[in-house]
């Protein structure tokens, strides 16, 4: 194990509750790591010695960004979904569908190259942390391939049967429920953390929902849930009465949602390239701030409805579109990620936390959201090692 002393940061985002504001900043800051690992930080002038130096050159230091929700497992494309979108059409949640039939389809060495780009994609970009839905395959094989794909690149891997009704059920609701929280739960939850369901008309409704929570509950699996994406309904409320982890899209809220999630532990994770590849209207991330709930910034990475895998790009428009401020969104993007995922060694940057690190080619964070479209990756560490 060897020690590195990152040194000469601008302006360093440590999200250390001890540190300055909500970002707990450090400006001519340093960093040590040793071997997978943060061990102090502080002030350039009062680095401790380490075996090798890295200068930043006055460049920005963050934590590399925690995006707790994608679905990365699948193949093919929607780019003419995505065009006739453009030209006016609406989305519905019918187009998983066409997802669905190019997955099964495809073989296990397709999938996981797919998967494999993806999360090297998201990285370059400063993602050192990935979640992992399944939810395209929905029969009892091709989820549990989808997981154990997963698996191999990530411990965030969330069962997601319950996207839509597979095709085969399309007549038979119960039918499909009772095979996702049955056969198909006994092969998926040996490779999955989370259970995730599609509460929304034209998927799952709040009954069919709270089944599937509730089954993978019982297989020790922590329900997150698609809440609130195209109308209002049940899922929020849903979620906090759960206990979920996270209610991911919270894009139309009652006072009622605002108040519950406010209420409770359950992060608000709003997913706005889904808006923006959608053309609809954006969650409104100032109301929940304001009502004090804890909100995360994630992709939702996916072929249909948000193929992108920018976390930079979600903080700027959070902050063009949302009513976020720069430190907002970048808040929601690591500690917010870290809050929907459980996880404490990641989204920090403090002695004990994981060293994932996320060098910008900028002097601030701000840049994120200042200098849309921009590559601003310098450098990633993930786990103390050099990735980009
Ligand atoms: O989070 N809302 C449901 N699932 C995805 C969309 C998946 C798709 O369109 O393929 C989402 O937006
Ligand atoms: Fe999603």
């Amino acid at each position: 194990m060897s020690s590195t002393l990152i040194t000469n940061i601008g302006s360093l985002v440590t999200n250390d509750p001890s540190q300055r504001g909500p970002l707990g900043l450090i400006e001519r800051a340093a960093v040590v790591v040793d071997g997978s690992v943060v061990t102090w930080t502080g002030p350039a002038a009062a680095a401790p010695a380490a075996d090798r130096v890295y200068d930043a050159e006055g460049r920005a230091l963050l934590p590399g960004f925690v995006d707790s929700h994608a679905h990365l497992v699948f193949a093919g494309d929607r780019t003419a979904e995505f065009n006739a979108r453009m030209s006016g059409q609406a989305y519905s949640a019918g187009g998983i569908r066409t997802t669905v039939a190019a997955t099964r389809a495809a073989s296990d060495a397709e999938l996981e190259a797919n998967l494999a780009r993806l999360v090297r994609e998201a990285l370059r970009q400063g993602t050192t942390t990935i979640e992992c839905k399944s939810g395209y395959g929905l029969t009892v094989a091709d989820e549990a391939r989808a997981l154990r794909i997963a698996a191999t690149y990530t411990p965030e891997t969330t069962y997601l049967g319950a996207h839509v009704l597979a095709p085969e059920f399309a007549d038979d609701p119960a039918g499909y429920v009772a095979l996702v929280t049955g056969e198909m739960l006994d092969a998926c939850a040996p490779h999955a953390r989370w259970v995730d369901v599609f509460c929304e008309r034209g998927a799952f409704d709040g009954d069919q929902a709270r089944a599937v929570l509730t089954a993978g509950q019982q297989r020790g699996l922590i329900p997150r849930v698609h809440a609130n994406q195209l109308s209002h309904g049940p899922g929020v409320q849903l979620a906090v009465e759960l206990g979920a982890a996270s209610a991911d899209h919270c894009t139309h809220l009652t006072d009622a949602d605002v108040a519950a999630l406010a209420g409770s532990d359950t992060v608000a994770t709003l997913l706005p390239g889904a808006e923006f590849s959608t053309r609809a209207v954006y969650p409104d991330a100032r109301r929940l701030l304001d009502a004090g709930a804890t909100v995360a910034l994630s992709t939702d990475c996916n072929p249909g409805s948000s193929f992108t895998s920018s976390m930079a790009f979600c903080i700027a428009v959070a902050v063009r579109e949302m009513g976020m401020t720069p430190d907002e969104a970048v808040h929601a993007a690591t500690a917010g990620g870290a809050r929907a995922l459980r996880r404490t060694d990641v989204g920090r940057i403090a002695p004990g936390a994981r060293a994932d690190l996320l060098l910008l080619d900028a002097p601030s964070h701000v840049h994120l959201a200042y200098r849309p479209g921009v590559p601003l990756t310098a450098a990633v560490w993930r786990a103390g090692v050099r990735e980009v």
